[in-house]
């Protein structure tokens, strides 16, 4: 069973979840990462999923179409919509207190730091 480990406004929060686990599902009836995981629509239209992987990347699918439109510049920085992926493998990610829907424009700029 995949490990997922949830890093949020400086708290860990770890679980095992089943194969195929999205976790915006999961949160949306309550089990972990709920309540910590923030989302809304559950359908890669709002960003608000956006979550920086840490560990586990690899594993992944490449990048949606829905990704690469709500997360633009943020891709390259690691981030994906958890509404979108269905964890296989252990994961580790960190949702920053980003604004819940950056355009493209302002990653670029951020970027450049
Ligand atoms: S919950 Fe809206 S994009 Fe993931």
């Amino acid at each position: 069973m995949p490990t997922v480990t949830f890093h949020k406004q400086g708290q860990t929060f770890v679980d095992e979840v089943k194969p195929q686990t999205n976790l915006v599902v999961r949160a949306g009836i309550r089990q972990f990462p709920y309540p910590n995981l923030r989302y809304e629509c559950g359908m890669g239209k709002c960003s608000k999923c956006a979550c920086r992987v840490i560990a586990g990347a690899e594993h992944l699918p490449p990048p949606n179409w829905k990704e690469k439109k709500q997360l633009g510049e943020r891709l390259e920085q690691g981030y994906r919509l958890a509404c979108q992926l269905w964890i296989e493998h252990d994961i580790e990610l960190a949702q920053d207190d980003l604004p819940a829907q950056a355009p493209a424009i302002v990653a670029t700029a951020g970027a450049d730091v």
